[in-house]
């Protein structure tokens, strides 16, 4: 049996009320590009609706029953957290999944980023990124723990632990830096925002043990400017990090 999911589509400019048309609200006021807001109460997975979705839009749930993570893992989506994805034109999928990243460390003080594209807070990871390319689309799946509870995970942690923000506020900020740091991608200020996600990736000279199908390579890390690591002066684009020390 195939579960089905019907979500609310609102397009720029309709009005009406509810807990969709605020969050419609915010992503509208602050992401110019969007097109279309769609709002699930439950849904399985917002990447995988976002594969069906047109270019420009934003696919968002209250909660998920199959979020899915890097690497084939899960994503427990409980109510309380924040679940979007954003649907765009083909590009660059690990750029768009390193400014997302970087959209959501600066919208939540004293957040670091993990190599590849986790977010922790004093060590924890908060918020994980699903980049993926489809078809001629490119989508980033954003999952932010903000008042969801964690407390099952050893090496998860919420934004509540740590400060007051509502959903909606960090909602709001994450949209706000997504729009500046998307308009720099595309004006090729990528060197710019590189330096900004070097500063706050605590990988960096991190002595690391690094996963990948077939192989563990452990060194020291470095960032490479197209958003890989570099160990033992090899070049990982993808893998599992883990840091030593
Ligand atoms: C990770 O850290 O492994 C990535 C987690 C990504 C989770 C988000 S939640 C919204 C979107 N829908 C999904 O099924 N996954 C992403």
């Amino acid at each position: 049996m195939r579960e089905s999911f019907s979500g609310l589509v609102i397009r720029r400019g309709e009005k009406g009320f509810g807990k969709a048309f605020e969050f419609a609200e915010i992503a509208f006021r602050n992401l110019p590009f969007l097109e279309e807001f769609h709002f699930f109460e439950l849904v399985d997975s917002t990447n995988e609706r976002a594969k069906s979705a047109r270019p420009f839009s934003l696919l968002f749930a209250e909660e998920q029953t199959s979020g899915r993570g890097r690497l084939e893992r899960s994503w427990v989506s409980k109510k309380g957290g924040l679940y979007f994805s954003i649907v765009l034109p083909g590009y660059n999928v690990s750029k768009l999944t390193l400014i997302s990243a970087l959209s959501a460390a600066e919208a939540v003080k004293d957040s670091k980023i993990k190599w590849p594209n986790d977010v922790l807070l004093f060590g924890k990871k908060f918020c994980g990124i699903l980049g993926e390319a489809f078809e001629d689309k490119a989508i980033v799946g954003i999952g932010i723990n903000v008042e969801n509870d964690v407390s099952e995970f050893e090496f998860a942690c919420n934004i509540k632990s740590y400060y007051p923000l509502s959903i909606k506020d960090v909602f709001e900020n994450v949209m706000k830096n997504f729009a500046k740091n998307y308009t720099d991608l595309l004006a090729g200020k990528w060197r710019e925002i590189f330096e900004r996600f070097a500063k706050i990736c605590e990988t960096r000279g991190k002595r690391v043990k690094v996963i990948t199908p077939g192989r563990v390579i452990e060194g020291v890390a470095e960032l490479s400017e197209d958003g890989a690591i570099v160990v033992n002066g090899e070049k990982i684009y993808s893998g599992d990090c883990i840091h030593l020390r």
